[in-house]
């Protein structure tokens, strides 16, 4: 699969909000600022079906004649996320019932249950009047369907539906008993009537029935997604189809699953973060669409070469919203400062994303988001954002050539139902979580200057010579067993506390933590030490560790570090186990971002890993993208000081020759068509 020359550019575009003396305007200044893709008609079910069944197409035709005559291609939105009052107020069974039981009305958007047969029937239909009329328009390039799959709901449709796939899943009530060990508190279940999602109710809730609902809930979503992929297909399959993930600590579906039913995986990030944890936040998350994406690679026969300007399917990913100014952090909202819309764009290009695409075009006068940062402010285009927004679509102009694999050695494991448990009611700790685990150990990969994978239990782990867990609570057999063949054939392997605690349906496994992954690691925990907020344990190698310690038992480990001071003192804290050809080190606490350096560097240097370039001042992020033929370094300063890296090649962004070394100013970004030999 080719890919094209341009990378995507661009952002949601909303017509609708518009007089149409305005598109023209917005056309010009798209083409001033190279835009290259727009997403059309995401919230317009209301613009494009006034009525049921009665469409009014003309405004759309129009603006997809106009853009294509711009020469700007279209990722047409299926408006499914944004029902017409008209449908509620026909179908108020359809509106979204909470945990609590209340009905939610319409007036905002999202207002819909997904389970509900009279929302997914009207979905389907404006999805498909929308193939029908658009499936071969020439602007049109990619199907974005929906808008961040991540509601929920307690209705009746669902309870039923939920019983259909529990039924699906364990077979009879003796296997939903089973597993959901509903022996405790005396939850047996005779009927299945009897059993509902997990509704508010008096005090701690069912594991194995949170765990279950999130699963089934993932699954029904990806229902919605699948139906109006297939009717968007079948009208034309040359047009890929995509939906957009929404991301966040609360992780709402099994992104890696979807993965594999989407021809592009599309992410929108806006990190949480205004200082340089914004940047982490930034490698983090194209990690994770990088490691979504190789899930979708070669998965669908492709018919067609994808359209101009788009990728192929084989591992791209796309950054499909993005903030090109505030963003509402802790309350209110902070602006960016110049120069990050650009670093935090190449970021992604820099991990895999085939462009930089933003929320939203032009910012609207009123409605909900009125304040939301957009590519042509409220001050509109004499303003410092859309400067930077043109200076921005000339960058990833000349970066079009930038192609190949992202340079990692480590993968970490990620699992979306670890996730979900750890965020369960009655754990030992409310300050646990998979996510967190993730994004500390990710954190210190970075700072490391490491590149890193992520991937999902069962992936191919050729030539990674590190493996990651952190806190992968739930570890099913086939799991282990995988982890157990990468250490024996050789590999490293580093799990964090509480890996390998429980099995697939959160239930503990017994004979002591850390349960499935026991004999691999070498160890054994009796008990565990949950640490208050402020509070910490000392390793005898000068680190410190929070959140949580073990009491740990050595069966075949050897000690790494060990816990000083305190109940624990002497007792070991981070261990190393011999298993086959490779080694297997368990990190019963979470160190600090020093001591997680530290450690990493301990562990890397035992595994073979070295960082991407390893002349790179601190402070100064690379990431290598590689072919068979050439390579290209990305280098970001993310200090305030001027900084100097060693390279030979071709800086992209400025067209000049690099003979010795690139400086970069504070906050500067180069991109380098390496030169070895
Ligand atoms: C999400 C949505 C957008 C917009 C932005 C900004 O990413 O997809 O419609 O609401 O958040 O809040």
């Amino acid at each position: 699969m080719g890919i094209g020359d341009r990378l995507c550019y661009g952002g949601d575009y909303n017509p609708e909000q518009w007089p149409a003396r305005v598109w023209a305007e917005d056309v010009a200044l798209m083409r001033q600022a190279r835009v290259t893709l727009v997403t059309v008609g995401v919230f317009a079910w209301s613009r494009l079906e006034p009525a049921p069944g009665r469409y009014t197409f003309d405004w759309l035709d129009d603006v997809l004649d106009l853009l294509h005559t711009g020469g700007i291609r279209v990722a047409l939105a299926t408006p499914t996320a944004s029902p017409p009052p008209w449908f509620s107020l026909a179908h108020p069974g359809a509106l979204p019932v909470t945990a609590d039981g209340v009905r939610l009305h319409h007036g905002s958007r999202d207002t819909y249950c997904a389970a509900t047969p009279a929302y997914r029937t009207a979905a389907l239909r404006i999805a498909a009047a929308l193939a029908d009329r658009y499936a071969h328009h020439p602007a049109v390039a990619l199907w974005h369907v929906h808008n961040e799959y991540g509601t929920t709901c307690h209705c009746e449709h669902t309870a039923r539906a939920f019983r259909r796939w529990l039924t699906a899943r364990h077979g009879d009530l003796a296997g939903l008993n089973d597993a959901w060990v509903t022996s405790f508190w005396g939850q047996h279940y005779s009927d299945w009537a009897q059993v509902s999602t997990p509704r508010a109710t008096q005090y701690l809730a069912n594991p194995g029935q949170l765990l279950d609902f999130r699963r089934f809930w993932s699954d029904t979503l990806l229902a919605a997604y699948t139906e109006q992929r297939d009717r968007l297909r079948a009208a034309n399959p040359a047009i890929p189809v995509t939906t957009n993930y929404v991301l966040g600590d609360w992780v709402p579906v099994d992104h890696a699953r979807w993965a594999t039913e989407v021809d592009l995986v599309a992410v929108d990030h806006y990190p949480s973060a205004v200082d340089g944890a914004a940047e982490e936040q930034t490698a983090l998350v194209a990690d994770l669409a990088r490691g979504w994406a190789r899930h979708a690679a070669g998965r669908r026969p492709v018919t067609a070469p994808p359209p101009a300007g788009l990728p192929g399917t084989a591992g791209a990913w796309l950054l499909m919203e993005s903030a090109p100014n505030q963003i509402h952090t802790a309350g209110r909202m902070h602006t960016k400062e110049p120069g990050r819309m650009l670093r935090h764009s190449l970021g992604h290009v820099a991990r895999g994303s085939h462009g930089a695409m933003f929320f939203q075009w032009r910012a609207p006068a009123g409605g909900a988001e009125r304040f939301h940062s957009a590519l042509v402010p409220h001050a509109g285009p004499d303003s410092r954002v859309f400067r930077e927004a043109v200076e921005l679509g000339a960058a990833l102009d000349r970066l079009g050539e930038v192609r190949g694999t992202v340079e990692a050695s480590v993968a970490l494991v990620v699992d979306a139902a670890s996730g979900w448990a750890l965020r369960h009611p009655g754990l030992p700790s409310t300050r646990l979580g998979h996510h967190e685990e993730v994004a500390a150990v990710h954190r210190a990969l970075w700072r490391a200057g490491f590149g890193c994978d992520t991937v999902t239990a069962g992936d191919p782990l050729d030539g990674y010579r590190l493996l990651v867990l952190p806190a992968l609570y739930l570890v099913d057999d086939a799991t282990a067993g995988w982890l157990s063949g990468y250490v024996r054939g050789g590999g490293h392997l580093l799990a964090t506390y509480l890996s390998g605690a429980a099995d697939e349906h959160a239930r503990v496994r017994l004979g002591g933590y850390p349960g499935a992954l026991r004999d691999l690691l070498g160890v054994l925990a009796e008990e565990f030490h949950p640490l208050a907020d402020d509070d910490h344990v000392r390793l005898d190698d000068g680190g410190t560790g929070r959140i949580w310690a073990e009491t740990l038992r050595l069966s075949g480990a050897d000690t790494v570090a060990s816990y000083a001071g305190g109940v624990l003192d002497g007792r070991p804290a981070v261990t190393r186990h011999r298993a086959g050809a490779g080694a297997a080190w368990y990190v019963s606490t979470r160190p600090d971002g020093a001591t997680y350096r530290g450690l990493l560097d301990t562990v890397a240097r035992t595994a073979g890993v070295a960082p991407v370039c390893a002349t790179a001042p601190e402070g100064v992020e690379a990431v290598r993208r590689r072919d068979e033929d050439a390579s290209w370094l990305f280098l970001f300063n993310h200090t305030d000081r001027e900084q100097r890296v060693p390279a030979r090649g071709v800086e992209l962004l400025s067209a000049k020759p690099v003979e010795a070394a690139v400086t970069l100013p504070p906050g500067g970004v180069a991109v380098l068509r390496e030169r070895t030999g």
